[in-house]
């Protein structure tokens, strides 16, 4: 049996079915936008440990900056014999987050830790309970997360009750049926027959969205949310984790919009692999906790400090917005030529910001049926031909293309390549 084949095995064993998993490819090693599997076959990897690699598998510049820090320290904990790094991060981060007025920052591991430190200084700072969030939405799995996600399953399914103070409105996606205005009106109602704005700590919106299916936001509607939030004297907090870091084609999806925020999550790209994620604010938001009220054991630990220091320098000598825009053209470009192809009939939409591609998977175009089998079976037949590629979406029809910004032209192309030959060989396998 193949060493992957028999791995998957004792992992259905040993590790809990909830535990999903998107391949059956197990990692021996990496180097930029490239997996080989414990047998040594090659993988093409348009997933970036979903989206976190944006700076490739071992950056030799952050390989170097990790054994640095290694070799110096590895763990003290902020909160006990604070470190430099921490700081200078926090003072990079503050000087190019799309933050209304002066910023400040606080470090903590995962993205669901950012969601749920978003809260509690928009809570603490407008002494407001209630958040409002987006359908398809996704913030995490923590209890506030996932009170704050768009989605039932997997992500909700069996694990309430949630937290209290929770609206979830219909998000602004055209594709689904529903504009701009309808969404700003499903605020407003909520406004007027469920809660009081007076009564609202913030609004969390992701630019793009990311599980849920890659819907870009209309940039008309985050300056609307923003004047809307103004209006009230609620808090506008933009969920980065999956759009920032060059992802988009600028450093925050937000920035697309022109729209500031009160608060911005970032996770994921923010370390090139290593388990950091920060919340930037405006500094009298950031200032509302009582000391002590924010932190943890590893918040920011200084290995992860040194990693995103060092991803911050690629992003911009690399000129990675840059790339990010380049490589999503290709993608868009042959998703679109795949998709006017008679013969498959089963791309309804071709859409991206950047490099934050994807493409919705129809069961025929006229129809716009959601197709998830066909989805589950091209990801199958993909990696049988060597590429890593992702789902998501409420329907899980949607194939994300989420490959490194540091992966060359080269690398992009052979990778679409493979896609739209195992699309064809998809489809007739479900046919
Ligand atoms: C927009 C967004 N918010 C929050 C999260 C949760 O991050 P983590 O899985 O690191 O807790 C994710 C993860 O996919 C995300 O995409």
């Amino acid at each position: 049996m193949a060493l992957s084949a028999e791995l998957h095995e004792r992992r259905a064993a040993a590790v809990p079915r909830g535990v999903g998993h998107a391949t059956a490819i197990y990692a021996k090693r990496a180097k930029n936008a490239e997996i080989w599997s414990e047998e040594g076959k090659r993988y093409i990897d348009f997933g970036a440990g979903i989206a976190v690699v944006n700076t490739g598998h071992q950056h030799p510049r952050i390989v170097a900056a990790v054994e640095e820090q290694m070799r110096a320290f590895a763990h003290v904990c902020f909160q006990v014999t604070p470190y430099e790094t921490y700081v200078s991060l926090a003072e990079r981060l503050n000087a190019i987050a799309p933050v209304a007025g002066p910023a400040k920052t606080m470090l903590v591991s995962t993205g669901a830790e950012a969601v749920e430190n978003a809260v509690k200084v928009a809570r603490a700072h407008t002494g407001r309970p209630g958040i409002v969030s987006f359908s398809g939405g996704f913030h995490g799995r923590t209890h506030m997360g996932m009170a704050l996600t768009g989605k039932v399953v997997p992500y909700k399914k069996g694990f309430g009750p949630f937290p209290a103070d929770i609206y979830n409105v219909a998000f602004p996606n055209t594709y689904h049926g529903v504009t701009s205005e309808q969404s700003l009106e499903a605020i407003k109602a909520l406004f007027k027959y469920t809660a009081d704005p007076s009564s609202i700590a913030a609004i969390i919106i992701e630019p793009v969205q990311g599980e849920g299916g890659f819907y870009i936001a209309p940039f008309d509607f985050l300056r609307a949310l923003r004047t809307l939030c103004d209006e009230h004297g609620i808090l506008l907090i933009v969920d980065e984790i999956q759009t920032g870091f060059a992802r988009t084609g600028k450093m925050f999806g937000l920035e697309h919009s022109g729209v500031k925020a009160d608060v911005v999550t970032m996770a994921k790209g923010l370390a090139g692999g290593f388990p950091l994620s920060a919340i930037t604010g405006n500094a009298d938001v950031m200032d509302a906790s009582n000391p002590g009220g924010l932190g943890g054991t590893y918040a920011g630990s200084p290995v992860a400090c040194a990693a995103a220091h060092a991803v911050l320098d690629i992003i911009e000598e690399e000129r990675l917005c840059d790339r990010a825009n380049a490589i999503g053209e290709i993608i868009l470009d042959r998703c679109n030529q795949i998709r006017s192809r008679s013969n498959l009939n089963c791309i309804s939409d071709v859409r991206g910001l950047g490099a934050m591609c994807a493409v919705e998977l129809v069961k025929d175009v006229a129809s716009g049926e959601p197709a998830p089998q066909l989805t589950q079976t091209l990801l199958k037949v993909a990696n049988e031909n060597g590429l890593i590629i992702l789902p998501c979406g409420t329907y899980g029809n949607v194939i994300r293309f989420l490959v490194p910004l540091t992966a060359s032209d080269d690398l992009v192309r052979e990778g679409m390549d493979i896609f739209e030959t195992s699309l064809s060989e998809a489809v007739t396998r479900v046919a």
